[in-house]
């Protein structure tokens, strides 16, 4: 017995800011959301991990390396895990877009984030490892509940959870059944999803995630055929983004929100 999903609009297609603008400013953090805010993506996305001390913290990786170490998110306190400077990664002689500006820049936690941007923009969270994470599902949506985050009537809808995870995602559907969910998948050839297997995602998903470089236009209409919307990530290139887009795609990650947003003002 379940609650049947709620469909994701049709319209408008959305330009999901895949870490932020990450192209152009240090992966998750402030400067990244902001520039993809104001370049008018619909949603930031976010990918979640939690410190040694409970804090819902956004960043990529399980790790991160500090001072010669490689230390695990779940092992470390938040204390520790604001040593870590973010941009480092970035701020590579090669990049064009390096700055010092950006050396001074920290991990955001999810509050941070939440209490920063409020609902000036949409979330496209991703639940990371939640095997290393018991409950964060839970507190997850408690954390977006006391934002106000949640159940509303948006013409989309504020917060987009996703996760390879299907144990994951089938808990938060148990939890906030309105809550749209994207099951992530990655395959190292063509998209490889049977139709029966799609149905079994309908049960607690609205739609799918999967890396760009899998999607034909056979997975874009069966997954259309069972009702699921597709979003491949992580698209930064012109013509990678008009032939995903002619297969009919419903929206896509990209780590160039203007660029993106530029080529679906052309049409
Ligand atoms: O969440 C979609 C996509 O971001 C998954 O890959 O490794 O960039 O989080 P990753
Ligand atoms: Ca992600």
């Amino acid at each position: 017995d379940y609650q049947k999903p709620v469909a994701l609009p049709e319209e408008p297609f959305l330009v999901i800011a895949h870490r932020g603008a990450s192209a152009y400013a240090p992966a998750h953090t402030f400067p990244s959301y902001e520039l993809a805010i104001d370049m008018g993506a619909h949603y930031i996305e976010l990918d979640l991990h939690r410190t040694k001390d409970g804090k819902l913290v956004v960043l990529h990786n399980d790790s991160i390396e500090l001072n010669g170490s490689e230390l695990e998110i779940d092992e470390i306190t938040s204390d520790t895990l604001g040593a870590f400077k973010p941009a480092d990664e970035f701020n590579q002689p090669t990049n064009e877009f390096a700055s010092q500006r950006f050396s001074s820049l920290r991990v955001p936690s999810l509050e941070q984030v939440l209490r920063e941007f409020g609902d000036q923009t949409n979330y496209y969270i991703e639940i990371k490892s939640p095997d290393r994470y018991p409950g964060i599902e839970q507190q997850l949506i408690d954390q977006l509940a006391g934002h106000d985050l949640l159940n509303r009537e948006d013409s989309i809808p504020k917060v987009i959870i996703q996760s390879f995870s299907s144990d994951s995602l089938k808990k938060v559907h148990e939890l906030s059944p309105e809550t749209p969910l994207i099951q992530l998948y990655s395959f190292k050839k063509k998209a490889n999803l049977s139709s029966s297997k799609l149905k079994q995602v309908t049960h607690y998903a609205s739609g799918i995630g999967v890396n760009a470089t899998a999607v034909t236009e056979q997975l874009v209409d069966a997954v259309h055929q069972a009702g699921l919307a597709i979003h491949p990530f992580t698209v930064n290139e012109r013509e990678q983004f008009s032939s995903l887009f002619s297969m009919g795609i419903d929206g896509v990650f990209t780590d160039k929100p203007d660029l993106i947003l530029q080529l679906l003002n052309q049409d």
